[in-house]
């Protein structure tokens, strides 16, 4: 990714074998007798029983970040939910996971929601999202008996609060106010900034004029405020700018309407480390700067200390997960680059065209070799731009290794596609030295299921 990810100099062959590569790794990996191990399990095994491109999700790092989460949030206030944004990776044992470690699940559509339903989710914890919740999935969220949901417009209010009274319900719903803070990411991934197409903007009235709404609308129960000023964020300044901001408009809401929030979500968007030289903050201090920053600021405002709510998606999930691909071909071009192309690309992996995404990847098969060329990492789909790791240290590759690209548990598989009629990849979940297929690989017949002709 560009910002804030540290500014790479020219890639150099890095010397670096699989075991200097742990900060981009899941918390499992090692190598053995040359081979990159995860979660116990050999990835070079792995890819010949499952064959290739293959995802694999460590549950021990899954399960490991929930719990930091609920940690060092927790530590500094007695009531916070841990909400995983379900976006980053959903699979029906994900959910089981998310609600077996007590955490909550936010869902940004009809689909997730039918993930989590089918998981056997508790609905009470589901909080719901989106810019436009169609009339379908607002039903579907009442129906559900969701436990929350983030109104995004004056439009979906009013639209779910008669939907909600034709239920006879009152629907606990969060208003989504935009702080007006460009957190420093990728602009595609901010999301506070006052020009986003997400929420109530707070300079001109509106989120103002929302909270009256909402208390006026007889379907709706007001709880709170929900911010989410974007993702891939390394430096806490810009949650600590945009608390101070939605707190202050808190005590003005109480002045202009005698209401007082009794729930504030602030989103969430701690980055991770791709690249070896990032330094992502870590969850002990991201859960310090907000809750203290709220305790700190409503009390100077008087205010009482609301429930509290965090989102993380990528930071659970990314370091979790590593995407393993079989060398197919490798082109040299002197003086220029050499190319080393694989069995997947952009149909499982579109942030490196999408973002300009940063990968660190390595051999499996030879992961006790030092990293002692530069090569570029291709895909197989009909276009240029199917790059998944732009000039990066890699182990001298050969044409049947297993190629191990880093840190792709988060949005990788969930924004992944059928280009070129790619049939998608498996995930594997492992865990203790045992393998399961948590999502079997797409077959020829699943890409045409959907056809009528
Ligand atoms: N809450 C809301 C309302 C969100 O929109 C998001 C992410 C999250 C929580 C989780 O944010 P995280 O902790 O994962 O940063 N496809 C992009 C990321 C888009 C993020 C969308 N919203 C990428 O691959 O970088």
């Amino acid at each position: 990714m560009g910002r804030p990810t540290t500014p790479r100099p020219p890639a150099v062959p890095d010397m670096k074998t699989g075991t200097d590569l742990a900060a981009v790794l899941p918390m499992t990996a090692e190598v053995k007798d040359g081979h990159l191990f995860v979660g116990g399990v050999d990835t070079v095994e792995l890819a010949r029983t499952q064959g290739t491109a293959l995802y694999v999700m460590d549950e021990a790092t899954i399960r490991h970040q929930l719990r930091e989460y609920v940690r060092w949030t927790r530590y500094h206030w007695k009531d916070v939910d841990v909400v995983y944004a379900g976006k980053a990776f959903m699979s029906l044992a994900m959910c089981r996971i998310v609600a077996e470690e007590g955490c909550c699940l936010d869902v940004s559509s009809g689909g997730e929601l039918a993930f989590a339903l089918r998981a056997g989710f508790p609905m009470e914890r589901i909080y719901v999202h989106g810019n436009n919740k169609t009339d379908q999935e607002l039903a579907e969220c009442l129906d559900a008996g969701v436990g929350r949901i983030v109104v995004d417009s004056f439009e979906e209010m009013e639209r779910l609060s008669a939907m909600a009274e034709e239920r006879g319900k009152r629907q606990r719903i969060l208003i989504r106010v935009t702080p007006g803070i460009a957190a420093d990411t990728h602009s595609y991934i901010q999301t506070g900034a006052e020009d986003s197409k997400f929420g109530f903007g707070m300079n001109e009235g509106l989120a103002m004029r929302a909270i009256k709404r909402a208390l006026e609308l007889p379907g709706l129960d007001l709880a709170g405020l929900h911010m989410h000023i974007g993702s891939q964020i390394f430096a806490l300044h810009s949650f600590s700018k945009a608390i101070e901001v939605i707190v202050h408009f808190m005590d003005e809401v109480r002045t202009e309407t005698g209401y007082v929030v009794r729930e504030l979500d602030t989103g969430g968007g701690l980055g991770i480390a791709y690249g070896l030289p990032d330094e992502p903050s870590t969850v002990k201090d991201y859960g310090k700067v907000i809750v203290d920053g709220i305790k700190e600021h409503v009390e100077e405002h008087g205010l009482p200390v609301p429930r509290m709510a965090v989102e993380p998606g990528r930071s659970i999930v990314a370091n979790a997960g590593v995407t393993l691909y079989t060398v197919g071909a490798i082109k040299e071009i002197p003086n220029i680059r050499t190319y080393v192309a694989v069995d997947g690309g952009m149909s499982d992996n579109i942030r490196t065209s999408l973002y300009d995404a940063h990968y660190e990847a390595l051999i499996a098969n030879k992961a006790d070799q030092p990293r002692e060329m530069v090569a570029t990492v291709a895909g197989k789909h009909c276009e240029s731009g199917d790059i998944i790791v732009n000039d990066a240290p890699l182990q001298c590759p050969e044409v049947g290794d297993i190629l191990c690209v880093c840190a792709t548990g988060a949005y990788c598989q969930s924004m992944s596609s059928n280009y070129n009629k790619q049939v998608r990849p498996a995930v594997v979940m492992v865990n203790d030295g045992e393998a399961r297929v948590i999502v079997r690989r797409e077959t020829y017949d699943d890409l045409m299921k959907c056809e009528v002709g």
